[in-house]
């Protein structure tokens, strides 16, 4: 078996383990924009290109005869590359282009799930012009979010209250956005925990994953600017600290019901990842957006405890026939940290070098991301560098094992120390609890 792996982020350098460690002895062709050192390890292929250069990853498949893909940014999901790579032969995990619009527009999903009468919106409306805005904000008391309709790399969105302050500040970002001829989502600002629950699908069938809490803001205590994701957490019993059995039951019945109406929005099944973005409220649950793919960070929390052979759940994927997939999870807690660059994500320092020589892997797993190998190094390219992944029965034990290894990393880097400790988890809980009394 061989099998193409576009990308070459900690998110790809774990998916191409999850392959590898696969009884089947598969081989790993990784079509990847940087020298990752760990999916060179792994892959018998690697060839560097750019991700939106679809001919040449598809050149690329061809050329080395893989069996299937699986794509991991949603970049290529964005531009259509499973379409491509299906009209050549190859079938892939990942969603089609219109598919992968779940991700790609808000607004589509959005009004995907009002059709469909999946009850996860917040109140909101979407504007391709400035009439109409102001008296929208009015109803909303000034207390909004604004997201452009596009992929932002988690970057986009605006928050009342974090990124501006006023409604005319609100409303000068908005002006800005609908002057570049940019659509917009003007949204209600939900208040709760937000946590991460991801689906694999072969468009009929479900198998859920344990939840995790991604951690976005760049600096300890929620502060700072929101990252692509600065470590991530996941527990023994699959679900997370400050939800109840029933947040997690209707988070799971969600992503069924989007999984339904994408089929009959588009009359084809979504194949691949579905991962949902939850806040839990006051009421239950609602959505924030939805990823058609892995969450990175969140892909190091539930690949690390999945006990089954990933390659039988990616062909049950592509061939429709994920119910007869055995899928195990190991009940243990993880802990995911990353290492980013000083500065991140403003103004992260690049092109110097960082060690990770000393880190024991014995006790904790590196996933490299945006790293690039050199002859005389492993040097920093500017966006999360490498993360630290440990796995114990208890939460507590797991965060601290991650912390004793980042000690021993050596470069000018920064990451979260609060992630994962009962100090951070107890505020979610007494946070939620207040807004649920
Ligand atoms: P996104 O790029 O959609 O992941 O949004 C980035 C962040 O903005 C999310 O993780 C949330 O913290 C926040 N956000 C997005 N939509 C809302 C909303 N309706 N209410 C409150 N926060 C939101
Ligand atoms: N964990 C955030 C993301 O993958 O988009």
């Amino acid at each position: 078996m061989k099998v193409l792996l576009v990308g070459n982020g900690a998110r790809e350098h774990i998916i191409g383990k999850s392959v590898k460690r696969s009884s089947k002895n598969p081989d790993l062709a990784v079509f990847a924009s940087a020298h990752n050192p760990g999916l060179m390890e792994l892959a018998a292929s690697y060839q560097i290109g750019e991700m939106s250069d679809k001919t040449a990853i598809i050149d690329f498949a061809q050329r080395q005869k893989v069996d299937w893909a699986i794509i991991g940014p949603e970049a290529c999901l964005a531009q259509g590359l499973v379409d491509d790579l299906e009209q050549a032969g190859i079938m892939a995990v990942g969603p089609s282009q219109a598919l992968a619009q779940i991700e790609t527009s808000k607004s589509f999903a959005r009004e995907l799930f009002k059709e469909y009468h999946i009850p996860v919106n917040p109140e909101f409306m979407i504007f391709d012009s400035p009439d109409g805005v102001e008296e929208w904000l009015d109803h909303l008391r000034g207390q909004f979010v604004i997201k452009p309709d596009g992929l932002t790399g988690g970057k986009g969105v605006k928050v009342a209250g974090d990124h501006f302050k006023t409604m005319n500040e609100g409303l000068e970002i908005i002006r800005q956005l609908l002057d570049l001829g940019q659509r917009v989502v003007l949204e209600e600002k939900l208040i709760g925990q937000e946590f991460s629950l991801m689906t694999f699908t072969d468009g009929r069938h479900a198998v859920h994953l344990p939840a995790a809490q991604d951690n976005k803001r760049a600096l300890a205590g929620d502060l700072g600017p929101n990252t692509g994701g600065m470590g991530s957490y996941a527990c023994a019993d699959f679900s997370l600290p400050f939800l109840t059995p029933d947040d997690i039951k209707a988070a799971q019945k969600i992503n069924e019901q989007v999984i339904d109406a994408l089929k009959s929005k588009t009359g084809r099944p979504y194949r691949g990842i579905l991962y949902g973005n939850f806040i839990a409220v006051n009421k239950g649950v609602k959505i924030i957006e939805y990823n058609a793919r892995f969450g990175d960070p969140e892909v190091m929390n539930v690949l690390t405890v999945l006990r089954s052979d990933f390659t039988d759940i990616c062909q049950g994927i592509i061939r429709g026939n994920l119910d007869k997939v055995k899928v195990y999870f190991e009940n243990a807690a993880t802990v995911c940290k990353y290492l980013v660059p000083a500065g991140y994500p403003l103004n992260p320092v690049k092109d110097v070098t960082i060690n990770v020589g000393a880190v024991d892997q014995q006790k904790v797993d590196i996933y490299y991301a945006a790293v690039d190998q050199k002859k005389d190094g492993l040097y920093l390219t500017g966006s999360r560098a490498v993360a630290l992944v440990a796995k114990h029965p208890d939460l507590f034990a797991a965060e601290k094992i991650v912390e004793a290894e980042i000690d021993k990393v050596i470069g000018p880097l920064q990451h979260r120390r609060d992630i994962g400790t009962p100090k951070l988890i107890n505020s979610r809980m007494e946070s939620l609890k207040k807004i649920r009394s």
